[in-house]
């Protein structure tokens, strides 16, 4: 049976990677995307989304979530790390489709009811849609059959502070009602997403296999590639969004602890998510430890077919 996966993200470079996961991997069925600010604006996001949909051939709804954190004011988009329009230094792109007349955090609780205890949501940007999801409708923790999260970090590190992981730290309020509600929540942060790295050899592998999805990552990767050579020397970046995805088809590739997280939402530490096992709240089940060879070697094995994928769609539909 297909996993039914609804996708929260802000395309950028890596959910764009992991977006085309998901869709070259039958053993997923994506019911829809919802879109959040973060490495670009909510307006580029769904943009985005919806242009990575059409590249695939793949027919699914895209619903634009809340422009704003939602309780203070958002900082500026990523753009240093993925590019003016969220896909490195290519132009922005123009999707000939429309976004869904709901918003993301009605979209997210209708489809939950709609398939009661089947529908796993991945969220892989900032978390404002998903608690703007528990306040339109409580009832989602019931009706969601799970939610994994890429962001935060277990140990005291971080990627926009020394502490603070970039999905969370855009709005830590919304985090700390994410891992404070009655569902069951995976966290895959910095942890076990910062151990797996591709390279441009690998990506120039994914071109050769697959000449338009692996051309287009290829593509865009290379802005990618810059931001983290500046920053750690090594010409390899790290694989964050499509961890998540990862977590969701082979999740025994990870190791796991079980703690509830509360999330630090003012002061020097803001967006820093603390294990906190006094908390009074469900145990968040969090990614430790992880076979980074085999999550790459996932990811490249359906990358690679991910033209063949959307071929066949299209020739289907
Ligand atoms: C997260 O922040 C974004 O830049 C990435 O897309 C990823 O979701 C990593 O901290
Ligand atoms: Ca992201």
């Amino acid at each position: 049976m297909t996993q039914k996966l609804i996708i929260d993200t802000d395309p950028g470079i890596d959910d764009a990677m992991a977006i085309h996961l998901a869709f070259a991997d039958s053993r997923i069925d994506v019911i829809g995307m919802t879109t959040i600010f973060g490495n670009v604006t909510t307006a580029q996001a769904t943009r985005n989304a919806l242009y990575l949909a059409e590249m695939a051939h793949y027919d699914l709804p895209v619903a634009g979530g809340a422009a704003i954190p939602r309780h203070r004011a958002g900082a500026p988009p990523a753009d240093f790390v993925h590019g003016d329009e969220g896909f490195g230094d290519l132009p922005a792109m123009q999707p000939a489709g429309k976004p869904d007349n709901r918003d993301a955090a009605r979209f997210l609780c209708e489809s939950c009811a709609a398939h009661p205890g089947e529908v796993i949501v991945c969220a892989v940007g900032p978390l404002t849609n998903l608690a703007a999801a528990l306040d339109h409708d409580p009832s989602i923790t019931q009706t969601v059959k799970r939610v994994v999260v890429m962001g935060g970090s277990a140990a005291r590190h971080g990627n926009v502070s020394d502490c603070a992981e970039a999905n969370i730290w855009n709005d830590p309020d919304a985090a700390d009602a994410v891992f404070g509600a009655d569902w069951d929540v995976t966290m895959v942060g910095l942890d076990v997403t910062e151990k797996t790295q591709c390279t441009p050899e690998d990506f120039a592998r994914l071109a050769e296999s697959a000449p338009v999805i692996g051309g287009f990552l290829e593509q865009a990767s290379r802005f990618y590639f810059d931001f983290h050579e500046a920053k750690t020397g090594k010409r390899s970046c790290f694989m964050h969004d499509p961890s998540a995805i990862i977590a969701v088809t082979d999740p025994d590739l990870f190791g796991y602890e079980r703690h509830p997280i509360t999330v630090v939402c003012s002061g020097s530490e803001i967006g820093r998510t603390v294990i906190d096992p006094k908390a009074d709240r469900r145990s968040t089940q969090i990614a430790m430890t992880v076979d980074s060879k085999a999550v790459g070697e996932i990811f490249m094995r359906y990358v690679a077919a991910a033209d063949h994928m959307a071929d066949a769609r299209k020739n289907m539909a």
